[in-house]
């Protein structure tokens, strides 16, 4: 593919993967032209998560309202676009396919390339969207509802996986433990603001370091131990004191991230680090990963709050940088819901 590099580049881009129908317009990578963000959160609280056949149905009602209202706040039209960036994996399938399909239609009719995009590598491109400046390498800490991910990003699209969880995700420890505690969906929001009232150190719940120099991640264990506690508490007649046990969790999960994130960069000799993901939202992970990074020298970036969760401005920057490194994907690309970092259709 020639490129004329010298013209602005605009992306379309689309996020479907789980319960956001979200359309950006960027131009030229970073600069944000709309980013429309349709949640279906009051759809999914009740069942206390994402129920996928809802979600898909939503999308398919959302899509086409969601594209009309990015392109007219962007004030740019069909013809304005270069290509069209979307997400195709990791999600929910269903969902996935809803944003993937009108992706690939606009991109068929408009003979415009198509670029799908990694949803995880979306997480951490939303840093480059708000700072500027940024550029790789770094370490990279994406935290989110599906992933818990610790990566060295060498450079645009080229990654080298260094730990990963075990089991469950730090975003899904956080709404299990909210859902114990009847905080409702999502729960990582509710336990960040109920955390700031009750003291960390009132329960000792685990941290799972797993073997020496193993940087993977375990939370089952910690999400275990508070059911354990919650329903002690409840078989002894005894109040559950629910701002100390969410503090006291936090504090676990807040622990264990940052210090193998710290460890990891210090080791590699990175002085950045780089937090993603809806969790990077969590105010505690926020303020202490900031402590340690600034004790060891190391330059700490994160997202806005709204670029931390789902959104497709973050999508559309991959695929800005796929798209000038002459990539595309083909129009048979399929939705991959258990698609890894890293990899390329
Ligand atoms: O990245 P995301 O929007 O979706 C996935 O790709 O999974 O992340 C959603 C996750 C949910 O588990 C939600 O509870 C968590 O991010 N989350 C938070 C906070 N805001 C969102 N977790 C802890 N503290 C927060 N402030
Ligand atoms: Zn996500």
């Amino acid at each position: 593919m020639k490129l004329n590099l010298k013209e602005d580049v605009i992306t379309l881009a689309i996020e479907s993967s789980c319960d956001e129908t979200s359309v950006s317009v960027l131009k030229n990578g970073r600069q944000v032209l709309s980013n429309i963000i349709n949640s279906q959160i009051e759809q999914h609280k009740k069942f206390g998560g994402v129920v996928p056949e809802v979600a898909s149905r939503k999308h398919i009602e959302n899509i086409n309202e969601v594209i009309s209202q990015a392109l007219k706040e962007a004030n740019v039209t069909f013809d304005d676009i270069t290509h069209v960036g979307v997400t195709y994996g990791p999600g929910l399938v269903g969902a996935l396919l809803v944003g993937l399909s009108a992706g690939k239609a606009i991109a068929f009719a408009k003979e415009i390339p198509l670029n799908g995009v990694n949803h995880i590598e979306g997480h951490i491109y939303a840093n480059f969207i708000d700072h500027k400046n940024l550029k790789p390498p770094f370490i990279c800490l994406i935290v989110s509802g599906g992933h818990t991910h610790l990566v060295y990003m060498k450079d645009y699209g080229e990654y080298e996986m260094i730990g990963r969880t075990r089991d469950d995700a730090a975003g899904e420890a956080f709404d299990k433990v909210a859902r114990a505690l009847g905080l409702g969906y999502p729960g990582g929001p509710q336990i960040d603001k109920l955390a700031k009232e009750g003291n960390p150190d009132a329960i000792n719940f685990p941290k799972a370091y797993l073997e020496e120099g193993s940087y993977d991640f375990s939370f089952s264990g910690l999400k275990s131990a508070v059911l354990n506690y919650i329903n002690t508490q409840k078989m002894k007649g005894l109040e559950i004191p629910v701002a100390d046990v969410a503090a006291s969790f936090q504090k676990s999960v807040v622990e264990i991230l940052t210090e193998k994130a710290v460890k990891c960069a210090v080791q590699k000799g990175v002085d950045r680090v780089v937090l993603a993901g809806g969790v990077a939202a969590n105010s505690g992970l926020r303020t202490h990963l900031k402590l340690e990074c600034d004790k060891n020298n190391i330059d700490l970036k994160y997202p806005s709050l709204t670029l931390c969760t789902d959104n497709a401005a973050m999508i559309g920057c991959v695929a800005y940088y796929d798209y000038i490194k002459g990539l595309s994907s083909n129009l048979d690309l399929n939705a991959i819901p258990n698609l890894k970092i890293g990899d390329r259709n």
